[in-house]
């Protein structure tokens, strides 16, 4: 079985290289080849007219090679070619590979040492003028980019970022298949995924008046699949969310989807850190297996945020015990009834003068402050605020200590509920980080575990799940359902790199009777579950195992491995913000008879 595969894996070698329309790219020749006559085929780039001479670099997806046109060289016709070629036309040329001479090597370049002059040449493919140019450096506005996209990703660094996306699925797929997972595909049209946004539906032409949904994951199949016996299941799964789009979301992205059965939170843990080892070594990132795991509320407090950066410090402090008896009758309040009250202390702000300061509150509410007190503390010793008249000198003390004032800070306080205060001041951590230009160096990741099962939902007036309702709650903790339902935990982990919620992914509910009790706490009756999810609860009952899994966000942690500042970077066809395809006009409006097709009227 080996050996025949292996054998028609040679055979395909040698039938590409007997078929192909070049004998070498423009990426690989050196001066070993000198000598040698060889045809490449790629895009003019930049030409330069030397009068007799015209030199031009050709460009393919593996690099560039001069190719110098000499009239005593090549045929006419190659020469006349050269005169009339233009930035971005298709070409064929054959010619031998020579040494430059010393003074006109190009160091940038890997092929800088050679270049080819050209005996025959051939054009393939005329081109307009493009309405940019075909640089990694340019100005242009997107939009203009996603216009043209395919000339957009003809740009160096498109083509590199859509490789390491290659390298990076492909290093965590082989992984995956060492690890015995099956991939396993699942279907775009089904039935809404509760994941919490909305769905894109598509109407049913052979069932008038009933829909699809597409999937904004595969969360309830991957399951199935579980329940089925598949065991270890992938995927790379396209996955549809119609919400708000920022730089790190696309309403069509990618997972990499993963499901076990018969396992713990940290057996899963640990088989993902395996083919994220392997996908990052693809891309030349070391990956510091096993990673740091920190519960949900250690994350919370320390950096106000379930996505920390830890690449720097600048961590929250809880001073609600120094400001108990406080005359500052918002903290003493906060501090008295439940609440808490945090500081940040931002080092190298306290020299900002008042005015920029005062913005900052401005920013806070962003987050959801109601104020922002500070105190700056001068590097002449003295403080300005709107708020120390109020604090006694113990108070004062207490505070310099703990938050480890030294002339320079601005420390900013939050009093509040708990998750609040944290979250106003993680919000006031990350501004505060970019506005200082605080550097960020290397990759950082980690897992944030634990996650409370719910959340409450002020909109709804209900409680709501904070991963999704299939989520496994801790088993000690299902007691205090009812009477303390924020306190429960769940088997939940967040795959954290560089401050983004790369992935995440938990244990799931096996237990049908359990899965009923969760839902109907979070107001969904047995009747709308039977509707909406009828089918799963009904697997849950034909001996289902103990399961978890995990989804990859893949367009994000390729956005963090280039270094791009957003997703549509590393995607090869992305939308706009309004979601808009501007390459294909989508979306589009359909013909009356499509509409009526599928027993559309629109009002
Ligand atoms: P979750 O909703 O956390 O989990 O999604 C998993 C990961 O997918 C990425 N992601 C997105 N990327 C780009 N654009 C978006 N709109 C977008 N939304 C999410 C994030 C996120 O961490 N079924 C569960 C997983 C599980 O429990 O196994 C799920 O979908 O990187
Ligand atoms: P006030 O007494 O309302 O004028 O507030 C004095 C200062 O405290 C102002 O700088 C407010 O922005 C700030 N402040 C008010 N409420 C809060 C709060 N909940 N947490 C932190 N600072 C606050």
């Amino acid at each position: 079985m080996c050996a025949a595969h292996d054998v028609r894996a040679d055979e395909s070698r040698d039938f590409l290289n007997e078929f192909t329309m070049h004998t070498a790219t423009c990426g690989e020749l050196r001066t070993k080849d000198v000598g040698r006559e060889v045809t490449l085929c790629g895009w003019v780039w930049r030409r330069r007219d030397h009068g007799g001479l015209i030199f031009c670099d050709l460009r393919d997806r593996a690099g560039v090679t001069q190719i110098t046109f000499d009239p005593e060289h090549s045929d006419g016709e190659a020469f006349r070619l050269a005169e009339t070629m233009r930035p971005e036309w298709a070409i064929k040329v054959t010619g031998k590979v020579r040494e430059r001479p010393d003074d006109m090597t190009n160091p940038k370049l890997e092929t800088g040492e050679i270049e080819v002059l050209i005996s025959r040449a051939e054009v393939l493919g005329r081109s307009d003028t493009p309405p940019f140019p075909i640089e990694d450096d340019i100005d242009t506005a997107e939009d203009r980019r996603l216009r043209y996209r395919y000339l957009d990703l003809r740009r160096p660094r498109m083509y590199a970022n859509l490789k390491t996306r290659n390298d990076f699925v492909f290093g965590a797929r082989k992984a995956l298949h060492e690890l015995g997972f099956l991939e396993v595909e699942t279907p775009a049209l089904g039935k809404s995924t509760p994941e919490g946004a909305r769905d894109f539906i598509v109407p049913s032409r052979l069932s008038q008046g009933e829909f699809y949904a597409l999937p904004q994951s595969p969360q309830l199949l991957k399951e199935l699949l579980m329940v089925a016996g598949v065991e270890r299941y992938y995927q790379l799964a396209k996955c549809f969310r119609d919400e708000d789009l920022r730089a790190d979301r696309q309403p069509e992205f990618t997972q990499l989807d993963l499901e076990m059965a018969f396992v713990s939170a940290d057996d899963v843990m640990s088989a993902m850190e395996v083919m994220l080892k392997a996908g990052f070594a693809e891309v030349g990132i070391d990956f510091p297996a096993p990673l740091r795991r920190v519960p949900y509320w250690e994350a919370m407090e320390r950096w106000g945020t379930d996505k920390p950066d830890t690449r720097y410090g600048m961590e929250l402090v809880d001073v609600t015990d120094i400001f108990k008896g406080s005359e500052f009758k918002v903290f003493a309040s906060a501090a008295n009834s439940g609440g808490v009250v945090k500081c940040l202390n931002a080092k190298g702000a306290g020299k900002w003068p008042r005015a920029q300061i005062d913005k900052l509150a401005d920013v806070a509410k962003t987050f959801g402050a109601k104020g922002l007190a500070w105190i700056a503390f001068r590097e002449d010793g003295s403080m300005n605020s709107p708020i120390v008249k109020f604090f006694s000198s113990e108070e004062m003390t207490a505070l310099r200590e703990r938050a480890e004032v030294e002339p320079g800070d601005l420390v900013m306080f939050a009093a509040a509920d708990r998750l609040s205060a944290c979250e106003i001041l993680g919000g006031m951590r990350s501004h505060m980080a970019d506005a200082l230009g605080i550097e960020r160096e290397g990759h950082d990741f980690l897992w944030v575990v634990d996650f409370p099962l719910l959340q409450y939902d002020e909109r709804e007036r209900r409680y709501t799940a904070n991963h999704h309702p299939f989520t496994q709650p801790f088993e000690d903790d299902l007691e205090k359902l009812e009477d303390d339902p924020l306190s429960v935990g769940s088997w939940t982990y967040d795959f954290v790199m560089d401050g983004y919620e790369a992935g995440g992914g938990g244990l799931r509910i096996h237990d049908p009777a359990l899965q009923l009790r969760i839902l109907e706490f979070m107001g969904i009756s047995r009747e709308v579950a039977e509707e909406q999810f009828g089918f799963l609860l009904e697997a849950l009952g034909f001996g289902a195992p103990p399961m978890g899994g995990f989804a990859l966000g893949v367009d994000r942690v390729c956005m963090l491995c280039v270094g791009s500042p957003s997703i549509r970077d590393v995607m090869a066809f992305p939308k706009t913000a309004s979601g808009a395809d501007l390459m294909m006009g989508a979306p589009s409006e359909v013909s009356g008879r499509q509409l009526a097709e599928v027993g559309i009227r629109l009002s």
